[in-house]
């Protein structure tokens, strides 16, 4: 309930331990088949964050962030896109969670399926074919606090059917 997306951060560093922490929860998500078929990319060059904004419009967050995790699909791991889309959610989630229980502040940002930003972050990052970049977070100290929003909507819960 208290994960928010934080969009401003403070210049305090992340540290690597902090990283790795974030990347262990992400790894424990669930998975089909329990094939894991993530890779994570972890930003911390400050003029490959930067570039970021030039082809993905809600990514200025990136240019304070001093640190960033793109999370990555093996697609000959999974072939199926759906589950290989559900596994990289659920690994995004873990990570968020855990970045917020460490009092660090991250956002998701979306990159697949948009082809405008996957092309243009694989060449930047120099990401193989068989490997889908998911989603970008940046990370941070958060520099705006957000309220705990109660979004439980009782029409979307259906009991014994629909
Ligand atoms: C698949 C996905 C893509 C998203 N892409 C972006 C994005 O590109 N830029 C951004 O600022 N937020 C992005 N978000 C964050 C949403 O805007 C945010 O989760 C939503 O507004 C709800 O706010 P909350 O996370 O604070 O609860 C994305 C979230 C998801 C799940």
């Amino acid at each position: 309930m208290r994960r928010r997306s934080i969009r401003k951060y403070t210049d305090e560093r992340v540290t690597n331990e902090q990283v790795s922490g974030l990347l262990k929860a992400a790894m424990n998500a669930p998975t089909a088949r329990n094939l894991r078929p993530w890779h994570f990319i972890v930003m911390r060059d400050r003029e490959k964050m930067d570039r970021v904004p030039s082809f993905h419009a809600y990514s200025q967050m990136m240019r304070e962030a001093t640190v960033a995790v793109l999370v990555c699909g093996d697609m000959k791991v999974q072939e199926r896109m759906g589950y290989l889309s559900a596994d990289l959610g659920a690994a995004t989630q873990n990570l968020l969670l855990e970045a917020t229980e460490m009092g660090l502040g991250t956002v998701w940002l979306g990159i697949y399926p948009r082809e405008e930003r996957m092309g243009p972050i694989r060449d930047l990052l120099g990401i193989p074919d068989h490997i889908l970049p998911f989603s970008l977070v940046p990370i941070g100290y958060p520099a705006e606090e957000k309220p705990i929003r109660d979004k439980f909507d009782p029409e979307r819960v259906h009991n014994d059917g629909w």
